[in-house]
Parts: C-alpha cells; sequence; structure tokens
C-alpha cells in the first residue's frame, strides 16, 4: 500500500454484515479517512447476486459474482469476508493471505475450526488477519482481551455471545412466545446464522468462546474440545421456576483457565437476577473478563446486526489501514484521529448541555402552588416526565414535590429553577440532579 492513495477494499459478500459494512464506510467516510490517514473505499465487491450490490453502491465500484476474482485484483489492498460458512470462504481466505493481502473477517466459524492453519499462513505472509467482528458484534472485546487487559493474568472469561438465542430467551420470558415464533423474527432481523441450527445448538457461541480462549490464554484455536449444549431442550416451564427462585436462564460461553486445564463450554446456565448480565436482554451481548490486576469488567452491545457488526469490520479496517501507513513508531494517533486531521471543536458551556432534571422542591401544602410550578416551567419550554407529591405531615404545612422532566437546555432550567425559588409558596432552594436514561 501506498501511503498516498485510498486503502482499496474488496468486499466478498454484500448481505447483512456486507450491507452494513458498505453503508457505514459510505456515510462516515470523511470521519474514518480522519482516523485512519487516508480514504477507505470499496473498490470491488462479489455477490452472488451482483444487482444486491449494485442496488447498494451504484456505479461507485466494480461489481462480480466471483469471489475469487477479487482476491485476486492486484488494485484490492484488503478482502472483507463477509460470505461466511467455511469451505469457499476459507479457499479465499488462504487465496488472498497468499496473494498478499490482508483480510478483514467476521467468520467465527471458519476461524475457530481452521484459524491456527489461516494465523499460521499470514503470519509467514506478513499479512493482518483481523477478526473483531467475529466475537459478540460490535462489541470490541478481541481489543479488550488483546490490548486493554494485556498485564492481566486472565483468570475467565463468560458472555452472552449469541444475540439470537438471547433474543428468544428474552422473549419467550417476558412475552411467553413460542420458541420458533422468535426464532423466525430473529432470522427476520438479520441475527441468526445461514443456518439457525449453529445458534440454538450453540455452536456459534462456542465458535466464539474458542477464539476467546485463545486469546485470553494463549492456547491454539480447538473448537473440537468445546463442550456445546444449546437452548432446544430448555422448556419454558424451567424458565418461569427459575425465574420464581430469583434467577434467569442465559445462554452463555464459558472459559476459565485451571491449574490442570482449560474450561470451554457453552451451555444454559441459571444467573441471579440481580446481576448485570442476568437483565441483558434481547440481540444485545455482554462478557465479563476476570483478570488478575482489574478484577472483573464487563463489555456490554449490540452482539448482531448489520450496523453493530460492521462497527467492528471497520474498526479492524482502520487498524489495518493505520499498520499498513502510518509511521511504525507511532501506530495509532494519540487522540485516535492524524494529528493533522483534528478539528477545532468548541466544548460547549454546561449552560448549553441538554439534560433532563430530578427537581425536589418544598413548598406550602395549599392549592395553586403546583400550577404556578408548572406555568414557569412551560414558560421555559420544559416539559414535566413524571410527578410525586408526598402528603404533608401532620401540622406541618409544606410538602414536597418531586419533578422529572425531560430534556431541556440547562440554562432553560436554571432560569426555571431561579423563578420557582422566587415563588413565596416555595421553600428554600430547589434540589436537583440532572437525570441521564443512557437509553439507545
Ligand atoms: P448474509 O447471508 O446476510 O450475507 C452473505 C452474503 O454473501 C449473501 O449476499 C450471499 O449471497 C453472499 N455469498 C455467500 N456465498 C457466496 C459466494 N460463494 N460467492 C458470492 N457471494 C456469496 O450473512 P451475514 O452478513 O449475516 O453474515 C456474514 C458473515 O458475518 C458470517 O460469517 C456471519 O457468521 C458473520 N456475522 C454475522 C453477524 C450478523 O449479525 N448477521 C454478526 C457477526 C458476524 P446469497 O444470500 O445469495 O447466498
Ligand atoms: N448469529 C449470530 C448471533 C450473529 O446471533 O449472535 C453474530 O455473531
Amino acid at each position: 500500500m501506498n501511503s498516498i492513495q485510498p486503502v482499496n477494499i474488496g468486499l466478498l459478500g454484500i448481505g447483512t454484515v456486507g450491507g452494513g459494512t458498505y453503508t457505514v464506510l459510505t456515510r462516515n467516510a470523511e470521519e474514518i479517512a480522519r482516523r485512519a490517514g487516508r480514504p477507505i473505499q470499496v473498490s470491488f465487491i462479489a455477490d452472488r447476486d451482483p444487482e444486491r450490490a449494485r442496488a447498494l453502491s451504484g456505479n461507485a465500484c466494480r461489481i462480480t459474482d466471483d469471489p475469487f476474482a477479487v482476491v485476486a485484483d492486484p488494485a484490492v489492498d484488503v478482502v472483507v469476508e463477509l460470505i461466511g460458512g467455511y469451505t469457499t470462504a476459507r479457499e479465499l481466505v488462504m487465496r488472498a493471505i497468499e496473494n498478499g493481502k490482508h483480510v478483514v473477517t467476521a467468520n467465527k466459524a471458519l476461524l475457530a475450526l481452521y484459524g491456527n492453519e489461516i494465523f499460521a499462513a499470514a503470519q509467514q505472509k506478513g499479512v493482518i488477519v483481523a477478526f473483531e467482528a467475529a466475537v459478540a458484534g460490535g462489541i470490541p472485546i478481541i481489543k479488550a482481551l488483546r490490548e486493554g487487559l494485556s498485564a492481566n493474568r486472565i483468570e475467565w472469561v463468560a458472555g452472552i455471545i449469541n444475540g439470537t438465542t438471547n433474543f428468544i430467551l428474552s422473549e419467550m420470558r417476558e412475552k411467553g412466545l413460542p420458541f420458533a415464533e422468535v426464532l423466525k423474527e430473529a432470522q427476520r432481523l438479520g441475527y441468526a446464522e445461514a443456518d439457525p441450527t449453529f445458534d440454538i445448538e450453540g455452536m456459534d457461541a462456542a465458535h466464539k468462546a474458542t477464539l476467546i480462549a485463545a486469546i485470553a490464554f494463549g492456547i491454539p484455536v480447538q473448537f473440537d474440545k468445546a463442550y456445546v449444549e444449546g437452548i432446544t431442550k430448555l422448556e419454558a416451564l424451567d424458565i418461569q421456576y427459575a425465574g420464581q427462585l430469583g434467577y434467569r436462564i442465559k445462554l452463555l460461553g464459558i472459559t476459565r483457565r485451571r491449574q490442570d486445564g482449560v474450561e470451554l463450554r457453552v451451555h444454559p446456565v441459571l444467573i441471579p437476577e440481580k446481576r448485570l448480565i442476568a437483565n441483558v436482554e434481547g440481540a444485545m451481548n455482554a462478557v465479563l473478563v476476570k483478570g488478575d490486576a482489574v478484577g472483573v469488567t464487563l463489555y456490554h452491545g449490540k452482539g448482531a446486526g448489520a450496523e453493530a457488526t460492521a462497527s467492528a469490520v471497520i474498526a479492524d479496517l482502520i487498524d489495518v489501514a493505520r499498520a499498513a501507513t502510518t509511521d511504525p513508531d507511532n501506530r495509532v494517533p494519540h487522540l485516535a484521529f492524524q494529528p493533522d486531521q483534528l478539528h477545532d471543536l468548541a466544548i460547549l458551556p454546561i449552560e448549553d448541555a441538554e439534560t433532563a432534571f430530578y427537581l425536589r422542591l418544598t413548598v406550602d401544602d395549599k392549592a395553586g402552588v403546583l400550577a404556578d410550578i408548572t406555568r414557569i416551567l412551560a414558560g421555559e419550554n420544559i416539559s414535566i416526565d413524571a410527578m410525586l407529591q408526598k402528603e404533608a405531615e401532620e401540622g406541618k404545612g409544606t410538602t414536597d414535590i418531586i419533578l422529572l422532566t425531560h430534556i431541556c437546555r440547562e440554562k432553560h432550567a436554571n432560569a426555571a429553577i431561579g423563578k420557582i425559588e422566587a415563588l413565596p409558596s416555595v421553600k428554600g432552594a430547589v434540589t436537583r440532579i440532572r437525570l441521564e436514561t443512557l437509553g439507545g
């Protein structure tokens, strides 16, 4: 790769993840180039259905139904393998490596089965095989294990690492929906594997657990040694009984280092419902990592789906671009963006922050007080989300009102609070705590 030209991507497969990757690469092109040091562009796409590729990319790049033409193309710098499976995909990845191309893949099945041979070939050829998207979708768990936690002796990793089965278990528990119906919905939403038996029988989670174990403990990938039990034998009755005992049932991938070896297993598990991981619902994934120095850390986010997975694929592409083209002594820019690409965006003063508020006021217990307060809030364009009025204590003459507002500008809240505190019926200062829902 030369350091002025864009990085040219050969994209194999433009289905759920390939489509998401194309969309996000295009939408965030400018920001991605500022981080990577140069543009990253899809120059060649292969898919069984070229029309699928055409519908998304128009005439922006070359399109073929022959993936081997892409891996052989001298103009392609990085091959992104998103067709899945481990027959053609294996051949394509090995061919790409032979041709001296870096590879980014989301294909955990391929790596869990043939990772040792693929990594050895890549090592010999001096190319990168990056696979963040292969484990836990959009959660950067590989980077966390390989880089962020690299000071630690990892003791164990346990996680919800299959979105489809977590979605099925959540929907069955919360809505009482039958298994087959929820599985169909997971397929419609693009979470499930091409063959969903891989999800429901635990194989997909075991592929991922195998990769996690290798990275956590520095062992070769050994999928054939994993214990695998899916959710197909789980009965709704047991989900209910577990609930009555204060537990949730989740399909976990678990790998633990012991004196005498490594546990590597996937199966349904009862987890106390007060644990954070027990409350991870839908297609979300969560991974707990226990390191000897840091203790237990938790990583949570979307484990499947087009753009969430694309997020991890593209992060790998940026890593590849940086590794191949930027200053080798300073691979990742200190501030994430290339030094000459930093923008001078202003940090906003707190008065311009946008947040919701919890407000507690002590007021005279008499008619009309609440109307005055709501009028002041409305005058500042602040709407009320919820309200609680405590019953006045006998003989006290005052009572507490607790208000939750919708999101507003801090300066409007300040103005409203000033006016409220000036009301004769309001006693003392208004207690305010900012409220963030932190939803998606
Ligand atoms: P899709 O089936 O949606 O997309 C795969 C695409 O590749 C399809 O368009 C398919 O065409 C095409 N394709 C398959 N084989 C060939 C071939 N030999 N030549 C040309 N085109 C081919 O799969 P996903 O996008 O869901 O998954 C892709 C990979 O990403 C898999 O390895 C999967 O495990 C992994 N992954 C998926 C996630 C998700 O949320 N979906 C999350 C994380 C990883 P056709 O449909 O006609 O066969
Ligand atoms: N089928 C997988 C899942 C896709 O449901 O988690 C993400 O790897």
